[in-house]
């Protein structure tokens, strides 16, 4: 029988956590604040953006938001930024992306104060993560190992294959789980026999923005299945990179989607927002 690895309940367990945390930090004189910045009018950002202001109030943080038009310019953003980066009240810095075409999202993700960068993306905290010394986690990979932990899944000496290398959730999804002693395989669109690869992964992470892609012929049976997709089916419903339906039936974990990794992804975020409170006021 399949176990459903239940994102909603384990985010709910970390975000109380972290509200206690929040108290006890509070009570010291500190308030943890996070400001999250918005260009334009992508809808799917705005959901994104007020599901975590919506967890910042839950867990007792302060959230600024800087919702900016689609016509402001790369200057205007860095003048933002660079204001943002000098207010000691404000913990926790986060662009929402993407950003304008318009705009160098480099230039802006290296803008952001590496100790206030609670998404983790600025270079110099990716090269904290490639060695293993890391503070501020990636929010979704991070959120993903929450998951795992928590399940007591075995990750040492185990194969672990991901599908997709972006910056946000595949490459440092990798590194994650090969400092805990995996054997780890990236693969991505120009991979060359995906399924043969994928069959042989007993922790399988999926990440690639295409709905339904993994079929149970590409699953070991028994494998933990980590859906990180938030796709679209053809009636336009919301579902994972994974086809649940077929693959519930070989894996002997996964995740669902809505309500399996997404969840995970906003609690990490508020434990990057405390973390970067605590570390700014020096509080251990
Ligand atoms: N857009 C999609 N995912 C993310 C994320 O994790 N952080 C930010 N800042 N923008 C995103």
């Amino acid at each position: 029988m399949v176990k459903i690895i239940d994102g909603k309940k384990i985010s709910s367990d970390t975000l109380d956590a972290v509200a206690l945390e929040v108290e006890q930090l509070k009570a010291k004189g500190v308030e943890p604040c996070l400001a999250v910045i918005i260009v334009g009018d992508d809808p799917a950002s705005r959901v994104y953006v007020n599901n975590k202001k919506r967890s910042c109030e839950r867990v007792g943080i302060k959230s600024l938001e800087f919702a900016l038009p689609a016509t402001t310019t790369q200057d205007e953003l860095i003048e933002l930024i660079d204001k943002l980066n000098a207010d000691p009240t404000v913990n926790g810095i986060l662009c929402q992306l993407p950003v304008p075409k318009h705009i160098d999202e480099t230039a802006v993700l290296c803008r952001i104060s590496p100790e206030k960068d609670v998404d983790a993306f600025h270079p110099q905290n990716v090269g904290h993560i490639m060695i293993g010394d890391f503070t501020l986690l990636p929010c979704t990979p991070a959120g993903v190992m929450t998951m795992l932990h928590h399940e007591n899944i075995d990750i040492s000496g185990k194969n672990c294959v991901v599908i997709g290398r972006s910056n946000i959730v595949g490459k440092p999804m990798a590194m994650l789980l090969l400092k805990e002693n995996a054997t780890v395989t990236v693969c991505h669109s120009k991979t060359q026999n995906l399924a043969e690869i994928t069959r042989q992964a007993d922790i399988l992470v999926v990440a690639i923005g295409r709905a339904k892609f993994v079929t149970a012929d590409m699953v070991k049976e028994g494998a933990v299945v980590i859906d990180v997709g938030m796709d679209r089916d053809e009636n336009g419903k919301l579902c994972g990179d994974v086809d649940f339906e077929q693959v519930s039936e070989k894996a002997g974990s996964i995740t669902p989607v809505p309500g399996g990794v997404g969840p995970m992804t906003i609690a990490t975020l508020m434990q990057n927002t405390l973390t970067a409170a605590k570390a700014q006021n020096k509080i251990l």
